[in-house]
């Protein structure tokens, strides 16, 4: 069984190129590829058709993971079907998500602070640099490797 993943912030520039370049490589690194598609996409569309934000290629980079064939696109209809978790950063983004997709498919819209060990609700958006991006970085693997953790439990350490 594949499960899909489809991460999502605000530009698809910044938090959510980062979701999807540490949750694959997580993937990767437990040998579970072929169990996983993954995605991500932003609520808006200002930066559609762009690469990620140059702080998010760097500081991925700094942990061995290249995100730079990564290119921005805006979430759409057909992605609450395809998508079985569809992943918020922050609320905002949660609250846009539901108010785009039908009632029945709102189990699939979660934040991806719940997976945290860690309490808090939102990935802060690190665009207006208020933020550290290593700060990001850290907080979005740990949210990662607790959902992979549900979902291939055997596969954790
Ligand atoms: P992201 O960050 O949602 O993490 O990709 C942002 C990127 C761009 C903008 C806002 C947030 N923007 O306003 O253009």
């Amino acid at each position: 069984m594949v499960t899909r993943v489809l991460f999502v912030c605000l530009g698809n520039i910044c938090r959510s190129p980062l979701g999807e370049g540490i949750f694959r490589s997580l993937v990767e690194q437990r040998g579970l590829a072929d169990r996983f598609e993954i995605d991500s996409a932003g609520t808006g569309d200002w930066h559609v058709g762009e690469p990620p934000d140059p702080r998010s290629i760097a500081i991925a980079a700094h942990h061995g993971i290249d995100i730079r064939g990564q290119r921005a696109r805006q979430v759409s209809g057909d992605d609450f079907a395809h998508f079985d978790l569809v992943l918020a950063m922050d609320r905002a983004n949660e609250r846009d998500l539901l108010a785009r997709c039908p009632a029945e498919q709102h189990p699939r819209v979660r934040r991806l602070r719940e997976y945290d060990p860690q309490s808090g609700h939102d990935v802060p958006d690190p665009w207006f640099g208020t933020h550290g991006f290593d700060l990001v970085f850290a907080m979005v693997e740990r949210c990662c490797t607790r959902l992979l953790d549900e979902l291939h439990p055997e596969s954790s350490r």
